[in-house]
């Protein structure tokens, strides 16, 4: 274990705010459910009122000119929320690797697949990259906001033989069907094994820079707190999960609302009338 004062010395991680004051952390707010942002929404109506104002221009990125730097700014602050997979690996020797990967996503449930991605410097690669090539195995561990600055930590770009289990003060535990170690302190852990990994590079470009990953699910331990009712999903009340924004910017999952999926026999009439109305438009 690390000594009190050298836990002290750990910087705080750097923080960015949006210009928008910031308020103290609320541990009493809970996700709640409301009504959706327009409960008398009907098929044809499209958005709801006053959503991008058509007098303001919109500014363009060409990605086939833009530096990786803003690239990356531009990427990771428009594709948000996005989850965040705490990935436990071992290296070919047994050297235990931890560290969050926002590339991150559910690719799907038959095969039950996840997929995470690596960016690649020429400087250092991703031990997570070369754990995962080399044995085949990890785990992916769901982050609530009860330890983000814990796995946040594990993040730190540190020489392969740190051991990023103690810097953080996360507690392995045994996985049944893998052999990385699974966080205690996740309430959702994903046993995977490695279904697929390209090395990709730019378009006209030799050098890899991003390594994309999936990993199949052999099993998932869900703590029995965080259960919904049914006893077969998780409650986003009780799982608390934390999501990447672009910069430092984390966020919480705080409030949802329903949208009924929509059934194509209950909107046909509808869709009928929407058609005769714009041909009649056009045809007068
Ligand atoms: C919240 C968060 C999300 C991150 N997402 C990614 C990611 O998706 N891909 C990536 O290559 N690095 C990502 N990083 C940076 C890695 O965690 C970092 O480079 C880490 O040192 C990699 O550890 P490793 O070399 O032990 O695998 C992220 C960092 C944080 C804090």
């Amino acid at each position: 274990m690390l000594s009190l004062a050298a836990r002290r010395r750990l910087a705080p991680v750097s923080v960015r705010s949006y210009g928008f004051p910031r308020k103290p952390f609320n541990p009493e707010a809970a996700f709640q459910l409301t009504d959706p942002p327009n409960s008398s929404w009907k098929p044809g109506d499209g958005a709801n009122a006053r959503w991008l104002d058509p007098t303001i221009p919109r500014k363009s990125f060409d990605f086939t000119q833009l530096g990786s730097s803003d690239a990356y700014k531009i990427l990771t602050s428009a594709i948000i929320p996005r989850p965040i997979a705490l990935v436990s690996s071992l290296s070919a020797d047994g050297v235990p690797n931890l560290a969050p990967f926002s590339y991150f996503s559910m690719v799907g449930h038959i095969p039950p697949l996840v997929s995470v991605s690596f960016s690649l410097s020429q400087k250092r690669s991703k031990h997570t990259r070369e754990n995962i090539s080399a044995t085949k195995e990890f785990t992916v561990n769901i982050i609530s906001e009860s330890f983000v600055e814990a796995a946040n930590c594990t993040a730190a770009e540190a020489p392969a033989s740190v051991d990023e289990w103690l810097l953080s003060g996360l507690t392995p535990y045994p996985s049944t069907l893998v052999k990385p170690a699974s966080v205690m302190q996740a309430a959702v852990t994903l046993e995977c094994e490695l279904y697929f990994l390209k090395d990709l590079s730019p378009p006209n470009s030799e050098l890899i820079t991003t390594t994309l990953v999936l990993g199949l699910i052999k099993q998932a331990h869900i703590h029995e707190s965080v259960l919904a009712d049914d006893g077969a999903s998780v409650d986003p009340r009780k799982l608390r999960p934390i999501a990447r924004l672009g910069g430092t910017t984390y966020s919480r999952v705080l409030e949802g609302f329903d949208v009924e999926r929509t059934s194509w026999k209950t909107v046909k009439d509808a869709y009928d009338g929407i058609l005769t109305s714009k041909q009649s438009k056009e045809n007068p």
